[in-house]
């Protein structure tokens, strides 16, 4: 009878136990679905209901597609060099994959759709180079339908201004690093590749030239993989990757996750931006396998990885979460009542399993460095402005 007792009670207690795991468990899923749904989509909401919370487009995975690409390097008459993978020896099978979210279809890039939304308009790129990898990918797309016209081209192609005449439609990218003020340390006389970050302060070159403009996209990430000095109120805080034991090492996550915290307050409350929309995209990972950039790095894989290759603990994933967080952040601040709209284009998982896309050892190579960062055209950076298309359509 006792044992029978003893019995009851040491069950009653796994029977207590597994609801409150259950609980925890509900709890954590329910959290962790409302994080990656209604952030995603809470601005979205705003124009729409249903239709949009019911498909989030960034969960999906590529599937073949042997439709032959929008453009191709004859017709597209801005095709970059360092981009033209095909015409450097790259296989073309990479091209063939399309991405298809898990609860619906991605419409095709439709480049006349896409000219009659931003008729009239203004749209910006604002960040690195991968930020002009898109820009170079829309190029060739829109010039399936209308020649692009250079207004403006810097020497180093950071700045450019395309303008699309008979749709009225100016196409902009403005180089930043860091989004935030960044002053490149100067040692023995020699630029040392190392930069001072204040990351409460936005930098001028994009922020003084937004006024105007409807539409941007803004990026940043690779740029803070490296030794950089940070800074608030003008005082050093700590560092990235420094050897100095004096400075506490912050790690690149965090100073990426402040410098848009900075670019997001201050595009909220740019008193000339009242109707615009930014997109934020999330980050875009390199896949260098056996090195680094410069340091025999190479990515000569011929498929998309699969899904379970994919590390959600990685620094990229961790990059994406801290964007995505502030994201939301901004999304809450933004009074419903405001034109000003936030949205949120979260590539990173897609763009995390094309190892494949890569130009890699196909490109103009400087020595024996192979290019796994930026995304050969055309390419799975086309998805993108795909993605563009469907937020600009809302
Ligand atoms: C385009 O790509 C093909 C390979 O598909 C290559 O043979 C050709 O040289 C390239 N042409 C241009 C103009 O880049
Ligand atoms: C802003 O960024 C540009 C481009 O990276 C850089 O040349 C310039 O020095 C930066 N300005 C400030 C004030 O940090
Ligand atoms: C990629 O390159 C490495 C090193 O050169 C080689 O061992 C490997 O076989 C290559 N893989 C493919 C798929 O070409
Ligand atoms: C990532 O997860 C794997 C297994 O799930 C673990 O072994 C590894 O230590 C984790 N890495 C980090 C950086 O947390």
């Amino acid at each position: 009878m006792e044992h029978y007792c003893k019995l009851i009670q040491r069950n009653i207690g796994l029977i207590f136990f597994s609801s409150f795991l259950l609980s925890i468990i509900l709890l954590l899923s329910t959290l962790y679905s409302s994080n990656s749904f209604s952030i995603t989509f809470s601005q979205f909401e705003l124009y729409d209901h249903e239709e949009e919370t019911a498909c989030d487009l960034f969960v999906g995975k590529w599937i073949r597609d042997f439709r032959e690409p929008i453009y191709n390097n004859w017709t597209c008459p801005t095709m970059p060099g360092l981009k033209n993978c095909l015409k450097h020896g790259k296989d073309s099978d990479y091209i063939y994959w399309r991405w298809k979210p898990d609860n619906c279809e991605l419409p095709r890039f439709d480049p006349s759709m896409f000219l009659s939304i931003v008729q009239r308009k203004k749209l910006a790129f604002i960040g690195d180079s991968l930020a002009r990898n898109q820009m170079e990918s829309l190029l060739c797309l829109l010039s399936q339908v209308e020649t692009p016209v250079s207004k403006h081209r810097d020497a180093d192609d950071k700045f450019q201004t395309w303008y699309f005449p008979s749709h009225d439609f100016t196409l902009m990218v403005m180089w930043t690093e860091f989004l935030v003020v960044a002053n490149e340390r100067i040692v023995n006389g020699r630029a040392s590749n190392e930069f001072d970050l204040h990351l409460d302060k936005v930098n001028g070159t994009w922020s003084d030239k937004i006024a105007g403009i409807h539409y941007t996209v803004i990026s940043s990430g690779n740029w803070f993989f490296r030794t950089n000095y940070l800074y608030k109120g003008g005082k050093l805080i700590g560092c990235i990757y420094c050897r100095d034991s004096n400075l506490k090492d912050y790690g690149p996550v965090y100073a990426i996750k402040s410098a848009l915290s900075t670019s997001l307050e201050f595009i909220s409350k740019c008193k000339d931006c009242e109707d615009m929309v930014t997109v934020l995209r999330t980050y875009s990972p390199s896949h260098f396998e056996h090195g680094a950039w410069f340091a025999g790095g190479y990515c000569n894989r011929t498929q998309p990885l699969s899904e379970g290759e994919v590390s959600l603990n990685g620094s990229s994933w961790r990059v994406r979460e801290s964007q995505v967080e502030e994201f939301g952040k901004i999304v809450q601040r933004v009074e419903r009542k405001e034109k000003k709209r936030f949205v949120l284009m979260d590539v990173n998982k897609a763009m995390m399993l094309r190892a494949d896309g890569h130009p890699g050892s196909h490109w103009p190579r400087i020595r024996d460095v192979s290019d796994c960062l930026h995304w050969c055209l055309p390419g799975p950076v086309d998805l993108w402005n795909e993605l563009l298309m469907v937020i600009l359509s809302k």
